[in-house]
């Protein structure tokens, strides 16, 4: 039988660094993880425990399409207590996870052929998911004056139906400012193009407030998620925050392609959006982390890379050592016993220059994954 042309997209690298570890794990053999990027944290307790409370009350069947509403409530009282932003809980749609927002959003947005412009590094999957829902992403090459982040002077004569761009970005973990993202938002909307903001990573800010596009504009879709901050990435359970009268829109696709979110997931959510305390105190980890990383990578000779503002992300340019990141990628698993992921993943133009590094787990693991860094990169040589 034949296969699509739009199913051809590419193997998301990270799995397969993955798979790599694991197998070295089966071989007995101890890793440290920083190619992934998940909370080393599981939900919050309040979480768990009032989907146990639901399980006994009674089955969780589908819910509406759009989420159940006090869940889609307390998600935009959220953007009251984070953003001083007064948001009507009509315009949440509550997802399968950003990835499930992105399908919707793709869908109700655009058209077969539409060119959407993402930066360049920047999360695998929008490239891929663009191009097998038979849209066109459009890189866009950032560059390191502006942290890795794209600017409007990046697609000013590229046609685009759309612009997706994310603050904290994954790689980089760098952020766009007001100023920055308002000149993105009116670059975009002045060649017609729609405007998505993924957001996934706020409430993991280190010195400022990320800044979320609603502040800026509602004629943009946001697209969040309770993977990162919230720590539940295998629930599968995020939202988007779509323009009044989009709501019908995305409603009817949501309908058709997945009834609803997991209910099970809507009822942790809405428990875990209380559990600050625990929130936080990941927060703290995630903060000595990065500190970690400031101080040891350049130690260990990964000197040349923007600090994170956000996210838990290093991404450093590692062109003075190797012109592969792949196999030096490989190296490091098979000799330091440190997982860490190719740039290709994130730009495969320029990411052959580039690995980056996850600090979401331990202290401890982050403490001995630079520690056996540095020694590889001594005995190579290059520290
Ligand atoms: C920038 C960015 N957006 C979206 C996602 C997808 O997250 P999820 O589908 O778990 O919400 C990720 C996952 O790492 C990410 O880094």
């Amino acid at each position: 039988m034949r296969v699509s042309t739009r199913s051809n997209v590419d193997p998301f690298i990270v799995m397969d660094v993955m798979e790599a570890a694991r197998r070295a794990e089966a071989e007995g053999r101890h890793i440290i993880h920083m190619e992934v990027g998940q909370p080393g944290t599981g939900a919050p307790k309040a979480a768990t425990r009032a989907l146990a409370q639901a399980m006994d009350d009674g089955p969780l069947g589908y819910t509406v399409a759009l989420g159940l509403p006090a869940l889609r409530q307390r998600i935009a009282k959220m953007y009251g207590d984070w953003h001083g932003i007064d948001l009507d809980p009509n315009r949440v749609v509550v997802t399968s996870g950003s990835s499930g927002g992105f399908i919707l959003a793709f869908t109700a947005l655009f058209d077969s052929g539409d060119r959407v412009g993402v930066g360049a590094p920047g999360y695998p999957s929008y490239r891929q998911i663009l191009h097998a829902l038979g849209l066109m992403p459009v890189d866009l090459q950032t560059s390191s004056a502006n942290r890795l982040q794209p600017s409007a002077g990046d697609f000013a004569n590229s046609d685009l139906q759309g612009l997706l761009f994310a603050s904290p970005a994954n790689p980089s973990g760098t952020m766009l400012d007001t100023s920055a993202m308002t000149k993105l938002i009116e670059g975009a909307q002045a060649q017609g193009a729609s405007v998505i903001s993924d957001e996934i990573y706020h409430g993991i800010e280190y010195e400022a407030k990320a800044v979320t596009a609603l502040s800026i504009t509602d004629d943009c879709y946001v697209i969040n998620s309770f993977s990162k901050y919230f720590s539940m990435t295998g629930w599968r359970i995020g939202w988007m925050v779509v323009p009044e009268d989009h709501v019908r829109v995305v409603e009817r696709i949501a309908q058709n392609m997945f009834i609803c979110a997991p209910h099970a997931s809507q009822v942790a959510a809405l428990a875990a959006m209380d559990a600050t305390d625990e929130l936080e105190a990941n927060m703290d980890v995630y903060r000595t982390n990065r500190a970690l990383m400031l101080d040891g990578l350049p130690k260990a000779g990964f000197a040349k890379f923007a600090p994170p503002d956000g996210a838990f992300y290093v991404y450093a340019d590692v062109s003075d050592f190797t012109k592969d990141s792949r196999s030096f990628a490989a190296d490091i698993l098979s000799e330091a016993g440190v997982a860490v992921t190719p740039g290709l993943d994130f730009d495969p133009v320029r990411g052959h220059k580039n690995l980056r590094f996850s600090y979401a787990r331990s202290s401890q693991d982050i403490t001995e994954g630079l520690a056996r860094l540095q020694a590889f990169m001594v005995r190579r040589g290059f520290a």
